[in-house]
């Protein structure tokens, strides 16, 4: 069957070339997938998704988990609000973390998920777009040398360091703040800290780097070196060839493997109006060495 997705940039991204219908299509199914598991990233453009097609269209993907604060029935949405406006969604200082390179969900409990989905509603006029590296590109990149040293490293993550690296300078009140909710993710029986090997051996036979703003420190080295390798890695990762950059229009539709890919968003304003929905797909392969620190 000819391909149905023309690459956004010679390493990373796709733009679908499809109708809503198709891809709305429960047939669209594994083709969609494979084009993921190639791609990293899809673009379906100005597509206009209500809330409940993006629903139907992350169930035909896979099992879309619940998002957000429970309700006092103990339900949740599954179509989170993004935005950096507290009037719109109250996690929305939470998001401010959506600014640095992450792989969303690599000190929670379980697998990271699998991909999310973002539809765009409303734009910031300055900053917003949405940025992409790939993370399996990032390994395959690596003189011999450095994957056979890169092989045993141990990397742990933690919601501290993600919030450090947000915040560098939090004040008392936000120390407390995030004391306070990691005791409650504690009590909950929730993860703070994992480490995670480097090197994720997928199912597949590829390999990708795990890095992010969630990183805490390597394993076994001094502070500094754990750092200027971090450091290192990062900019590896995240060489301009290694990325695509997302210029949002309304209605735009992506997707994104979160098991290939990193992710940021460029800084926005607060009260820019920038509106995005997302849905997020329960992951479906474990990274095999994880383990949990505290
Ligand atoms: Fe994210």
């Amino acid at each position: 069957m000819k391909d149905r997705f023309v690459p956004l940039t010679p390493r990373v991204g796709a733009k679908a070339l499809l109708r809503r219908d198709d891809v709305l299509d429960p047939a669209f199914r594994d083709e969609c997938l494979a084009a993921l598991e190639r791609y990293g990233v899809l673009l379906f453009p100005q597509i206009g998704l209500s809330d409940e097609e993006q629903v139907a269209f992350s169930k035909n993907l896979g099992e879309v988990i619940p998002q957000g604060r429970p309700r006092p029935d103990g339900t949740q949405e599954v179509v989170f609000k993004i935005t950096l406006d507290p009037r719109e969604n109250p996690s929305a200082e939470y998001l401010k973390a959506t600014i640095d390179w992450h792989i969303d969900g690599l000190f929670e409990d379980g697998p990271p998920p699998k991909a999310t989905m973002l539809s765009a509603r409303r734009l910031s006029a300055t900053g917003g777009q949405t940025e992409f590296c790939n993370t399996y590109a990032a390994y395959d990149d690596l003189p011999d040398k450095e994957r056979k040293d890169y092989e045993s490293l141990r990397i742990v993550h933690s919601l501290e360091a993600s919030n450090r690296a947000t915040n560098p300078n939090p004040t008392p009140e936000e120390q407390t703040r995030w004391r306070a909710a990691e005791a409650r993710r504690e009590r909950a029986g929730r993860i703070g800290k994992k480490a995670h090997p480097l090197v994720w051996h997928h199912r597949s036979g590829r390999k990708s780097l795990v890095l992010g703003m969630s990183v805490d420190h390597v394993v076994g080295v001094s502070e500094a070196e754990s750092r200027a390798l971090v450091e290192k890695l990062t900019a590896h990762a995240t060489r301009r060839e290694n990325v695509y950059r997302h210029e949002w229009e309304v209605g735009d539709i992506l997707i994104w493997d979160n098991c290939g890919v990193m992710h940021r968003a460029i800084p926005y304003e607060p009260n820019s109006g920038r509106l995005m929905h997302r849905t997020v797909l329960h992951g479906v392969e474990a990274i095999v060495g994880v383990e949990r620190t505290n």
